[in-house]
């Protein structure tokens, strides 16, 4: 099939890709000049794995190629995916501009019957706003469809996650598009769930809103077991074999970040009261995750008593592995914090230093994570990327002025480190 995205952003470069990776002929549209110009050089504008190889295949295959012009785009394919940013207002809400902005280029661009899909994550009812602009804005009578397809990726899994999705949601308003849009999701043989459009635009915000509720659950869970002396990796695991709750998303940490998480919790307690009904139970996960960043700090502060003059090294940089994304990255954060407290730092990340180095130019980059401890106060994990479990510990004991680690991320054993010469202090094992 022709499609085409408008958005060359996490998800919509990803969409674009790995649609043209199942067979279909791509156009990926953005009106940043410079990126399309980068894509179209072979140059990446985000770290994910396994997508440069794919964009590389595709390009050459000629079924995937990138314009910064919408006309082209909408002229090119029948079905049109938006997926641009929909970033928070100050207040918590959606600014829906660029939708709103694309739906009319989309309208002004049209000539023939178009099937016009939501990709980006909006506020319930956002689609029926979509088709008001579309009618109101398309030159001539020409008909169109709306559809919301949320999509479900992880960042530094989206190819894995795109091409062996759970579900596929599709909600319409008539069911002229529906055999058009199982026919694009066909390569995948993936469940397919044909809802209304306000349901699958709830999907989305309802499903990132649970596993947010899910982290702080087990991060609340984490304190009670610091107080008691329990093992929250030994709850979590026993928890999560239960195939009702399962044991995804149960790594207690110093809270979850990220460009989606955060903005959407806020996004879904405001959608909530701008339809009379408080999400209190929303409120009380913002409340979890911005507490467990405070008692992170609260065990640094116990251990070392005044960070002031001290240098600390930080293992990671990005919100989670895996990526180099270092959007309302929780490590980002944590440095500042420390920073304005007057500490000096070391920090390393294996992907996300060249981002980080723009919203935190005061630490003192370090290439090799084995060189991060040397002339430290303490060591702290605040990513958890695989490869810090092969940290050299004999040589960071030996490199810092005092054998301490603060664990964000449960990475190590806990006898293990005390066998090793450690005060290791991480998130819920152990009297804290
Ligand atoms: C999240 C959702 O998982 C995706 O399904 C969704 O498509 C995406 O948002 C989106 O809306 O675009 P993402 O933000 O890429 O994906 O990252 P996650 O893997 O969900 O992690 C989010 C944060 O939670 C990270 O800071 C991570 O470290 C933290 N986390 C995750 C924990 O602290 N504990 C866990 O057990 C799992």
């Amino acid at each position: 099939m022709n499609l085409t995205i408008i958005g060359t952003g996490y998800v919509g470069l990803v969409t674009g890709t790995c649609f043209a990776e199942a067979g279909h002929h791509v156009i990926c549209v953005d009106n940043d000049e410079a990126k399309v110009n980068l894509l179209k050089a072979g140059g990446m504008p985000i770290y994910e794995p396994g997508l440069p190889e794919l964009v590389e295949k595709n390009t050459a295959a000629g079924r995937l190629r990138f314009t910064s012009s919408t006309q082209e785009g909408v002229e090119g394919s029948d079905v049109v995916f938006i997926a641009v940013p929909t970033p928070p207002q100050p207040d918590g809400s959606v600014d829906l501009s660029f939708i709103e902005g694309v739906s009319r280029e989309i309208a002004s661009a049209m000539t023939a019957y178009k099937i016009v899909v939501d990709k980006s994550t909006v506020p319930v009812q956002t689609g029926e706003k979509v088709a008001e602009t579309i009618k109101r804005y398309r030159k001539t009578k020409v008909e169109f469809d709306v559809v919301s397809n949320p999509e479900f990726l992880r960042e530094g899994f989206a190819v894995e996650d795109f091409m062996k999705p759970d579900r596929v949601v599709i909600g319409v308003s008539s069911p002229r598009p529906v055999a058009a849009m199982k026919e694009v999701y066909a390569p995948y043989q993936a469940p397919v769930i044909v809802t209304d459009i306000n349901s699958a635009e709830l999907i989305k915000h309802a499903s990132n809103s649970f596993l947010a509720l899910k982290i702080s659950y087990i991060n609340a869970i984490s304190v009670i077991c610091e107080k008691s002396g329990a093992n929250v990796q030994e709850v979590a695991n026993g928890m999560g074999m239960d195939a009702r709750i399962g044991r995804e998303f149960l790594d207690a940490s110093l809270g979850f970040g990220g460009s989606c998480f955060p903005k959407d919790l806020s996004a879904f307690i405001r959608i909530s009261e701008s339809m009379g009904c408080r999400f209190g139970l929303l409120e009380e996960v913002q409340r979890i995750n911005a507490a467990q960043m405070d008692r992170f700090l609260k065990k640094i502060h116990d251990t070392l008593w005044v960070v002031k003059g001290k240098t600390l090294g930080v293992l990671g940089l990005a919100f989670k592995q895996n990526t180099d994304d270092v959007r309302m990255s929780p490590a980002i954060e944590l440095c500042q914090r420390l920073l304005k407290e007057g500490a000096r730092l070391r920090v390393y990340d294996p992907q996300a230093m060249e981002k980080a180095r723009a919203v935190l130019p005061e630490p003192q980059y370090v290439s090799d994570m084995n060189d991060v401890a040397e002339g430290c106060d303490a060591l702290i994990i605040a990513t958890e990327w695989p490869q810090f479990k092969r940290l050299d510990l004999e040589r960071a004991r030996k490199c810092l002025s005092h054998p301490i680690i603060f664990d964000g991320r449960n990475m190590f054993d806990t006898e293990e480190m005390e066998r090793l010469g450690f005060l290791y202090k991480s998130i819920g094992r152990g009297k804290a």
